[in-house]
Order: structure tokens, then C-alpha cells, then sequence
């Protein structure tokens, strides 16, 4: 190679590669070495995608369906998810207008700040949040600025906090509900104050749900764009398949918006993506065509993740030194650990060298007095994770 400096944008000089992969990368590592890793840094269902979504993704390429579609998705799973929109979130007068598909809400989520944001705009987020948040918005040359949600206010933002980080330059509040890290969820109440400040102050919010059937202690999701027509018009809701139906490699992620916003969605997405893979379309319009029989499928789900949520919160309580929030959504817990004096990524690297136990430092996401503690993974693996988190943290007390 030559000595010459390579010239890269100001995008990818800006951007720093995401420190929860490097985890699992580093997991994998040892574990490749023979290591006897236990994992918690997952963040994906830890079950395989429902046998009739594969059955009808399969048949759809036996079927020809192998060619690109309109850029906004398949016109009959736009049709279902309008409904599902409607029906299900409350969000009325919704069309097949107001849909599109994406490959990931990762991307849908990077479309939606594309389309509101762009060089010298703010866009707000609480932290601890989700580690792509600031990335995507400095992509598109907009300031990422954060609000702190300390697990002292129950890891959420309160409307007097979002008020006072508006400037003449915000665009934009992201909001993720539930939550990934915290797995906090807002109530009704709450989103109405914050919708409330999002509409006096005339910016926009993204509200990315993708977590919103993974639910325990009997508490309810709610979308905020249902709560007015105008709360519709000022929000855009991301979502997707990957969580609900553990559908994470088929990358197919959904966004809400009113019609001006979804159009400009749209064509971003059609001088980038194109369209999500068209088979794996089919697979979709199946889960959503047959919704009693993939709840189903998710009810199965949700009753493992809350028996391990239960276990590891029982168990947490009795670590010496340890703090952690009664998480309600998502499959993570967020867990305090600044009584041991240790920065979040001392603290992993050690638990991961010494313990073979992988957790994501709170650093990454904003928050550096927590870790991030997936269980979407196997109750073995939970109980044996916890022997030595338990360990490790009475030799460092
Ligand atoms: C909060 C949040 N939003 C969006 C996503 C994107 O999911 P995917 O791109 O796999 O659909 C994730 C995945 O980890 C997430 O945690």
C-alpha cells in the first residue's frame, strides 16, 4: 500500500463503528478460542423465525416473486400494516400512503432522520439510548444532543427536560419506547406531556417502537402519532419485524408518517435500497395476515423472556453493589454499577477476561454507571452468566 493518506468524507471521519458489535465480536473471539463464553450482549431473539413466515417467504420465491417491487413496499403488506396501524395503535385515517417498508428499522429509522434533518439541526435524545441514534444523526450532518435519563427518574425524559433542550435549531426528538438499553416504558401520561412540548414547540418526533409487543408486568404500549391528528402529522413511527417475530436477518423494518413525509421517505429509499428483498416481503404480509397465529408464536416468547427477566432482576437484587431498575419491555436490564468505583468499559473488559461473562458497557449508550445485559439467551446460559457476574462482583466489593 502506498503512504499516502486515504481521504475520506466528513461522514465517515465522523463516524465511530458501533462498540456493542465489538463486544460480540471479541465474545465470539474467545469463544472461537475454546472459551467457555457466557453471552448476555445479544440483541436479537434467541428463537428461530416462526415456521409459516419461512413456509410463505419460500413459496414466494418458488413463485418467481424474485424482482424488484414499487420502493415503498409491497403494495399488499403496506395494505395490512395500514390496518395493523389503525386497528391495533390507534393511529386514525391511516393509508397504504402512509407506509413504507425498509431493509431493517435500522434503515427505517436512518430514512426517517434523513427526511426531517439535515446539516446544523438538532435532533434530541435521551441517554442512555440506542448506540445508532448519534451516528445517524451526525450521517446527515445534524448535531446529536442528549438529555439525561438517569435511572434515578426511571431512565425517561419528562417534559420539562425536553423543553428546555429545544433551541431555534431542533428538528427532531427521538424517542424509544420501549426502550433498548433500559427497557423502561413510558405510560400514556407521559407520552401525552411530551407530545404536548413536541407540539407547542413545532418539531417533530420519532418514536421508533420496534420493542412495542415485548411487554411484562401487564403494562400497555402506546404510540404517541394516536393521541391527535396532529400529533400523527408531527410524528413518524419506525417498527419492524426483526424483534416481534425473531426476524432479525431478514432485514424489514416498517415506517408510519403522514404522506408528504412517507413520499420523501420513499424516494430516499429509492436511490439507496430500492425496495426491502421482495421474498422476504412475503414472509411478512404472512405474519401480518395471520395475526392470531403469530401472537401466538410471540406469546411463547414473551413467557421465556419474562421468566429469565424475573430470574435476573432476583438475582441482581442479591449482587452486593449493584442497582437495577425494574425493567417492564425489550429483553434487556440496564444495571447500575458505580458503587465499584469502575468505569462501564473496565468493568465489562474485566468481567469478559476474568469471568468469560459478556455484557455491553453503559458508555456506549450514553449512560457510563451501567451495563447492558441482554436475555435473549438461554436460561442455561443465564444462570451460569449470573454465578460469576455474582462472583466477580463480591471479589471486587
Ligand atoms: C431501539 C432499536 N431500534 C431499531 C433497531 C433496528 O432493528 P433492525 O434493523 O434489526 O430491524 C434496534 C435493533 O437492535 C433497536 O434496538
Amino acid at each position: 500500500m502506498g503512504a499516502n493518506k486515504v481521504q475520506l468524507s466528513v461522514w465517515a471521519e465522523n463516524i465511530t463503528p458501533s462498540p456493542t458489535l465489538a463486544v460480540t465480536a471479541r465474545a465470539k473471539a474467545l469463544k472461537a478460542e475454546g472459551k467457555d463464553i457466557c453471552g448476555f450482549g445479544a440483541g436479537e431473539p434467541d428463537f428461530d423465525t416462526p415456521e409459516f413466515i419461512k413456509e410463505a417467504c419460500l413459496k414466494a420465491l418458488r413463485d418467481g416473486q424474485t424482482k424488484y417491487i414499487p420502493a415503498p413496499g409491497l403494495p399488499q403488506l403496506r395494505e395490512t400494516l395500514a390496518d395493523k396501524y389503525r386497528t391495533e395503535n390507534g393511529i386514525e385515517g391511516l393509508k397504504a400512503e402512509n407506509i413504507v417498508t425498509s431493509p431493517g428499522g435500522k434503515y427505517s429509522c436512518h430514512l426517517a432522520i434523513n427526511a426531517i434533518c439535515g446539516p446544523g439541526d438538532e435532533v434530541l435524545m435521551a441517554a442512555p439510548y440506542w448506540v445508532s441514534y448519534p451516528e445517524m444523526a451526525k450521517l446527515v450532518g445534524a448535531e446529536p444532543k442528549i438529555i439525561s435519563a438517569k435511572d434515578s427518574s426511571g431512565f425517561k425524559v419528562t417534559p420539562e427536560q425536553l423543553d428546555a433542550a429545544i433551541t431555534d435549531r431542533t428538528r427532531l426528538f427521538i424517542l424509544n419506547s420501549p426502550s433498548n438499553p433500559t427497557g423502561a416504558v413510558y405510560n400514556r401520561e407521559e407520552l401525552e406531556a411530551l407530545m404536548e412540548v413536541i407540539l407547542r414547540r413545532n418539531i417533530y418526533l420519532m418514536s421508533d417502537e420496534i420493542y412495542e409487543y415485548l411487554l411484562y408486568d401487564g403494562v400497555e404500549h402506546h404510540s404517541p402519532a394516536s393521541f391527535s391528528k396532529d400529533a400523527a402529522d408531527h410524528t413518524i413511527t419506525v417498527g419492524g419485524f426483526s424483534k416481534t417475530y425473531s426476524m432479525t436477518g431478514w432485514r424489514l423494518g416498517t415506517l408510519v408518517a403522514r404522506a408528504e413525509i412517507a413520499k420523501a421517505v420513499s424516494s430516499i429509499q429509492s436511490h439507496t435500497t430500492s425496495n426491502a428483498t421482495t421474498f422476504a416481503q412475503f414472509g411478512a404480509l404472512a405474519a401480518m395476515e395471520n395475526k392470531e397465529l403469530a401472537m401466538r408464536e410471540v406469546e411463547k416468547m414473551l413467557v421465556a423472556f419474562d421468566r429469565r427477566r424475573l430470574y435476573m432482576l432476583d438475582r441482581l437484587g442479591s449482587i452486593p453493589g449493584i442497582a437495577c431498575q425494574r425493567a417492564q419491555g425489550a429483553f434487556y436490564l440496564f444495571p447500575n454499577i458505580s458503587s465499584f468505583n469502575m468505569e462501564s468499559n473496565d468493568f465489562c473488559a474485566r468481567l469478559l477476561e476474568e469471568e468469560m461473562v459478556a455484557a455491553v458497557p453503559g458508555i456506549a449508550l450514553g449512560d457510563d454507571d451501567c451495563v447492558r445485559l441482554s436475555y435473549a439467551t438461554s436460561d442455561d446460559i443465564i444462570e451460569k452468566g449470573l454465578d460469576r457476574l455474582d462472583k466477580f462482583c463480591r471479589q471486587l466489593a
